[in-house]
């Protein structure tokens, strides 16, 4: 099992990089501890021996809901149960603070993903049209705490 713990500045390349190589969206670095500051227990990253596997990050919301914003997990540590740990973790923050729904927004071709949310209890609940900037639908999916 990973180590789950709060994402630190000394964690910035290392999440940078497994977000480039997992996720089609561009971000700047800067955006990383900016949702660090907005909401820091919301910031998780999972340590396998030393070694950053994943990490989770969200924000708060209206209407007690927290956001995923996003989710990834190095694609040599996939199927090994981290991403599922981050996800229980982010959820357990989100309970403990007060949060009656998580949501996430998902690309409509992401089967495979949509599919390991659904088994975790989040469901479909709109189509939202050209939500990326390739200009790809998303899913937005929720789960009540
Ligand atoms: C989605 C993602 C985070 C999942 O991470 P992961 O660490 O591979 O997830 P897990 O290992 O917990 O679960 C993946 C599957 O492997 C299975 N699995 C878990 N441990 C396993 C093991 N030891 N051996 C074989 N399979 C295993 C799980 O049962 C799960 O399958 P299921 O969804 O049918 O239940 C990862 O695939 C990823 O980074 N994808 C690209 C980025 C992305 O799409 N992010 C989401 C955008 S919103």
């Amino acid at each position: 099992m990973p180590l789950v713990r709060k994402f630190n500045r000394e964690d910035l390349e290392k999440v940078h990089e497994i977000a480039s190589l997992s996720l089609k969206e561009r971000y700047p670095k800067e955006l990383y501890l900016s949702i660090k500051r907005a909401w820091r227990e919301g910031f998780l990253v999972a340590d396998v021996g030393g070694n950053l596997a994943g990490f989770i990050c969200g924000i708060k919301e209206e209407n007690m809901m927290s956001r995923i914003l996003m989710l990834a997990v190095h694609p040599l540590y996939r199927n090994r149960s981290i991403g599922s740990e981050l996800l229980k973790n982010f959820i357990e923050v989100s309970s403990r603070s007060g949060f009656n729904s998580v949501i996430l927004e998902v690309r409509v071709s992401n089967t495979q993903t949509i599919g390991f949310y659904q088994k975790r209890g989040f469901q479909i609940i709109d189509r939202l049209d050209s939500f990326y900037t390739d200009g790809e639908d998303g899913y937005k999916m929720i789960r009540y705490l």
